[in-house]
């Protein structure tokens, strides 16, 4: 992490030094502390900037209950891939129209279950899961998803999902003749990209391919699914919303009016709501290396680490207590809790002096953490404290 963006992390998280500090000395460590104010903010900022768009946050980005009451409070739509999900969205209470079913691939039964709790949005990507939705009910709405390959994104959606252009037009007169409605298509540009391209790329072959399939089957892509993808500021500056949000209107030009536009955002509005607290269990230098062992690691709350390859930053709470400008920066090795030589959060990583028993704070870690995390070694599952974050 480069020396502007630990300082302006120092900066906005000094005020919650002290708050840090009386949880760990309530729960101990590790710990997730977890903002609900922070997703409505970011929930606010896109639909800011994404004019015209309904939003189905992507529950499995983080599907903690105060995340999912904030944002139906907020007026949010859903985004499910589960049956699980499926029944955490029901439990809000939210109309059950607000909900989109996205998972490409999925069980017949999943597919009833979801429509049983009235969900009436799937999406598809090939001929056989086309074939699932024969004989089942008319009010069905099929979105076609698209694959546009995104190398450079943390983690390309379109090595596993997604139909090729060249396949789209037949997928299309599959739904169609499989007797549920074709509604539209959906794409994901890849999570956590660096790029504004692939959005444009993608929709603007998405318009055309609803321009071809119109003129060649008569059949009207009412809807364009943009997906998420919408990347955050981790150890270094991501591409800002509004640059993100601009080439999207560039791209969509006028035809934004003909169709119905969504979104899947998941990151975007939970990475910034949670902070993990975690302490040093224990230091040794190795090979002339400091070393220092962490109660949480990467088959805990740093899955992401290991799973997205995505590098959330790390400071010492005390950065926050003193200006932080005192502090000496040395590299070092910051690992994590199992016996396990993989366990290593971050290398060569500039920390200040550390000892056992210290904390140190990982900021940005609402996605793709606690949700992805695992109980090697019969670690349990970091607890997840609610508190509001001081201003
Ligand atoms: C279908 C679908 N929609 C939306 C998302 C959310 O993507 P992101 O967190 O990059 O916004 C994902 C992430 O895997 C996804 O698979």
């Amino acid at each position: 992490m480069n020396a502007r963006r630990r300082s302006q992390l120092r900066n906005a998280l000094r005020a919650q030094g002290g708050q840090w500090r009386d949880l760990v000395a309530e729960h101990g460590t590790p710990l997730l502390v977890l903002d609900p104010h922070r997703v409505a903010v970011q929930y606010s900022l896109l639909t800011e900037h994404l004019r015209g768009f309904r939003l189905h946050y992507a529950v499995k980005a983080l599907p903690h209950p105060a995340v999912l009451t904030v944002l139906a409070a907020c007026g949010s739509s859903f985004d499910v891939a589960t049956a699980a999900e499926v029944d955490l969205v029901a439990a809000l209470g939210v109309p059950m129209s607000r909900c989109i079913y996205t998972h490409p691939v999925k069980k017949p039964a999943d597919i009833s279950y979801a429509y049983g709790r009235g969900i009436r949005t799937f999406v598809v990507d090939n001929q056989i899961e086309a074939q699932k939705f024969v004989g089942r009910e008319s009010d069905i709405r099929i979105l076609v998803r698209l694959a546009f390959p995104n190398p450079s994104a943390k983690s390309d959606l379109s090595t596993k999902f997604g139909a090729e252009l060249g396949e789209a037009e037949l997928l299309v007169k599959h739904v169609a003749t499989a007797g549920v409605r074709f509604e539209g298509f959906s794409f994901h540009v890849g999570s956590q990209g660096c790029a504004l391209e692939p959005f444009r790329r993608a929709i603007g072959s998405t318009l055309e391919l609803s321009k071809h399939v119109e003129r060649t089957l008569g059949l009207t892509a009412s809807t364009i699914d943009i997906g998420g993808g919408f990347p955050v500021s981790y150890r270094a500056d991501a591409r800002p919303i509004g640059a993100i949000a601009d080439v999207v209107d560039e791209a969509l030009g006028s035809d934004r009016r003909k169709h119905t536009l969504l979104a899947e955002p998941g990151r975007f509005i939970v990475a910034d709501c949670m902070s993990l607290l975690t302490s040093v269990v224990g230091s040794a230098m190795r090979a002339g290396r400091q070393w220092h062992y962490l109660d949480d690691g990467v088959y805990g709350s740093y899955s992401n680490v290991m799973a997205e390859d995505v590098h959330p930053p790390i400071l010492a709470l005390s950065e926050l207590e003193d200006d932080g400008r005192s502090a000496v920066m040395e590299p070092m090795t910051l690992a994590g809790p199992t016996c396990d030589s993989a366990d290593v959060v971050a290398r060569d990583y500039p920390m200040p002096t550390l000892g056992v028993g210290d904390v140190v704070v990982s900021p940005m870690m609402g996605a793709y953490t606690s949700v992805t995390s695992s109980r090697f070694n019969g670690i349990p599952p970091t607890p997840i404290v609610v508190a509001a974050r001081c201003h």
